[in-house]
């Protein structure tokens, strides 16, 4: 939640960009982590100024081009989702005290807040807004007063406030510099020559730079035009872990689609094939990205846990069907905010799977801290390089989706699956329960999914026009079973998200045991059929439910593998999927149904990419 930017650079009046522009671009692409107001401050001639707009980053751009900035090259800029205070003009950031010499921004919520207010006032602070930022900006301007230095009122600050934050500040009297700080909310450094950039994510600075630094929590970073220095709170130096960034700025663009949904669905097949690239070494051996667990710990393991939060939680779901059949190992799945409130067996022989697109959300941060702290090894699937989760995990698999955007996750699912996929292929191999020759003929299987993803992707007028026509639809339901299951409550997530639609997924099989009771004439059902070249039974159940929500009225849409006959009789309509294996089918079913559900949200005229409500990377608990 919230995105962050900052920009320090040398004055030339003939640059070519400024820290307007800067901040500005990367305020865009950091826009689906919150957007109900954002700001930016620059310095200039010995003084700050800024802009800041309650609504999205167009606004902001609306009141800069109302009311220009001058050329400068020092900026900070904040793109919010409110905590603490509704979303207006006053409680946007940044936030300015010190008689407009020092400007704040801030992610997370600075949870003593009320006490430090409280002093403050005492000292005759008088606050203008109902936000924790403009409380920590007072506190950092008093400290800044007494040392004279923004580094140290920094350190100081920062050991006073308890809670999560990645702060920002810049002060009029040391305009050569950005110091911020970070616990438990992201900041990367982006490195430039005569230039350096700060950002929650690496899309904050992609057009600028490859070259990145991660910072640990508790650290602050003063960085300037030429140099990066960081410390840990009581000033000790510390190092940053740099790496090169492998996303480049045109996967962060629509690339001519209407919507970065859209464009993302498409990108799937990509997100598949890159995930699997690289996994398979000469000898034939799988590999995971960093591996900073003993392989004889793997081995002994006797329960896997796989944490997760949303889409990547029913990604999760999907992986426990693959796990157990390929591991025999016990696998379950919990959503992280669930997990360590519910005080869960967890020791050394446990493994903990934690998934994530953004490696940032804060639930599952803590449960994967939780995990560690009771023994647990934790191996973290992630899309993002440099973030949280996979730093303090202690093995890390990155999925290779490229940048996802749009807040409703869509190919950062197909690639968690195949992670997850090539994890359990890899656990399986290292302790025998399967065969080399097995295991490389499950990743043909998943080599072959790109081009089938392609074919449906190919096939979206079926489901656009489908959409169109059910645009007026009350609530959805969606039908599955075994890997089907999740699935439906991945596509009935994707309705709620962005089309407002109240949609639910059910287990097929617990149809007769309360849902069907929500079945009158005209109730639209999603059903996704199992092949019948896989489990006969459950093929055969499957099409005995659509049956039964059919003879009560149902409008059934299906979701069949090509060649499936069966189904004819009792759909409606009839989406087709290419043959293939019954684990793999999650890759295809899933894409109608985000297919589906973004047209919905556009027939209705929702901005699909920038739902009401959410945020991408959830960064609060
Ligand atoms: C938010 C997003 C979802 C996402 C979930 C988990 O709720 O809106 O799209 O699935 O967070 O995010 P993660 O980055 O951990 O996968």
């Amino acid at each position: 939640m919230c995105g962050i930017v900052g920009y320090v650079g040398r004055f030339s009046e003939n640059r070519e960009y400024f820290a307007e522009d800067v901040v500005l671009e990367g305020l865009r692409r950091l826009e689906y982590r919150g957007y109900d107001s954002a700001g930016l401050a620059v310095y200039f001639d010995g003084q700050l100024q800024w802009r800041k707009k309650a609504g999205k980053v167009a606004e902001l751009e609306a009141e800069i081009a109302a009311r220009p900035l001058p050329n400068s090259v020092l900026g900070i800029g904040h793109t919010r989702w409110a905590t603490h205070g509704g979303p207006s003009d006053i409680n946007s950031h940044p936030h300015v005290v010190a008689g407009g010499k020092l400007a704040v921004v801030h992610n997370g919520i600075i949870e003593n807040f009320a006490e430090l207010k409280s002093s403050m006032q005492d000292k005759g602070y008088h606050f203008v807004s109902d936000t924790d930022t403009e409380v920590a900006a007072a506190v950092l301007a008093d400290l800044f007063e007494q040392t004279g230095e923004l580094t140290l009122a920094m350190r100081k600050a920062c050991q006073l406030f308890d809670g999560a934050f990645t702060l920002l500040a810049i002060h009029a009297d040391q305009p050569d510099q950005i110091v911020a700080a970070r616990r438990d909310s992201p900041l990367v450094i982006g490195l430039g020559e005569g230039e350096n950039f700060l950002g929650s994510d690496v899309s904050g600075f992609i057009d600028y730079t490859k070259k990145a630094v991660e910072m640990d929590n508790d650290h602050i970073v003063t960085v300037t035009a030429d140099e990066v220095v960081i410390t840990d709170y009581d000033g000790n130096p510390q190092e940053g872990k740099r790496f090169d960034i492998e996303w480049d700025a045109a996967a962060a663009e629509k690339g001519g689609f209407a919507s970065f949904m859209e464009k993302e669905i498409h990108d799937q097949p990509a997100a598949v094939r890159d995930t699997l690239m690289g996994r398979v070494d000469e000898k034939g051996n799988l590999a995971i990205d960093e591996l900073r667990i003993e392989e004889s710990l793997l081995k002994s393991i006797d329960k896997i846990i796989v944490i997760a939060c949303g889409t990547a939680a029913y990604a999760g779901h999907v992986a426990r069907y693959a796990i157990e059949h390929w591991c025999r190992i016990p696998t379950e799945v919990e959503l992280a905010h669930e997990f360590r409130y519910r005080d869960p067996i967890v020791n050394e022989k446990t493994l903990v799977v934690a998934l994530s697109q953004s490696g940032e959300t804060m639930d599952t941060l803590m449960a994967v801290r939780h995990a560690r702290q009771q023994g647990a090894k934790v191996i973290a699937i992630c899309n993002t390089q440099g973030a949280s989760i996979p730093r303090e995990a202690d093995a890390a698999l990155y999925t290779h989706a490229g940048p996802e955007i749009a807040v409703a996750s869509t190919k950062a699912f197909l690639a968690q699956i195949t992670a997850t996929y090539v994890l359990g292929l890899y656990l399986a191999q290292l302790r025998g329960n399967m065969f080399a020759d097995e295991v490389e003929a499950i990743l043909d299987d998943l080599r072959a999914m790109p081009e089938k993803v392609q074919t449906v992707i190919d096939g979206k007028e079926t489901v656009t026009s489908l959409a169109k026509s059910m645009q007026d639809a009350t609530s959805v339901l969606f039908l599955g079973r075994h890997v089907g299951f999740p699935v439906a409550l991945e596509g009935a997530l994707k309705l709620k998200e962005i089309a407002y639609l109240h949609a639910e997924g059910f287990a097929a099989g617990e149809l007769k045991h309360g849902p069907i009771a929500l079945v009158e004439e005209g109730q639209p059902v999603f059903v996704i059929v199992p092949s019948p070249r896989g489990r006969d039974s459950l093929h055969a159940k499957v099409v005995s439910n659509i049956q039964e929500v059919r003879a009560r009225g149902a409008i059934t849409i299906v979701i069949a593998e090509e060649g499936d006959e069966a189904v004819e009789a009792y759909a409606n309509h009839i989406i087709r999927i290419p043959q293939a294996p019954t684990l793999m089918q999650p890759l295809l079913a899933t894409v109608p149904l985000q297919i589906f559900a973004c047209k919905v949200a556009e027939a209705k005229g929702y901005d699909v990419d920038q739902p009401r409500n959410l945020a991408k990377s959830v960064t609060v608990e």
